[in-house]
């Protein structure tokens, strides 16, 4: 298991369930995660893993 954001412990796993479960951008799966709103060291990666999962839906 990949973690993307170590303060909230977000994988790409859950990445990938929040987006099954039908969220469509960035900052909503920031916002439903918490991903990137802790110390923001994860923003670049999370970004990155996050709109690459958005565009293989
Ligand atoms: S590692 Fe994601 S906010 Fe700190």
């Amino acid at each position: 298991m990949e973690i993307i954001c170590s303060c909230f412990g977000i994988s790409k796993e859950d990445i990938q369930e929040a987006i099954a479960g039908g969220l469509t951008t960035v900052d909503d799966v920031a916002e439903e995660t918490g991903a990137s709103h802790g110390c923001g060291r994860c923003s670049q990666e999370f970004v990155k893993v996050t709109k690459e999962l958005l565009s293989n839906k």
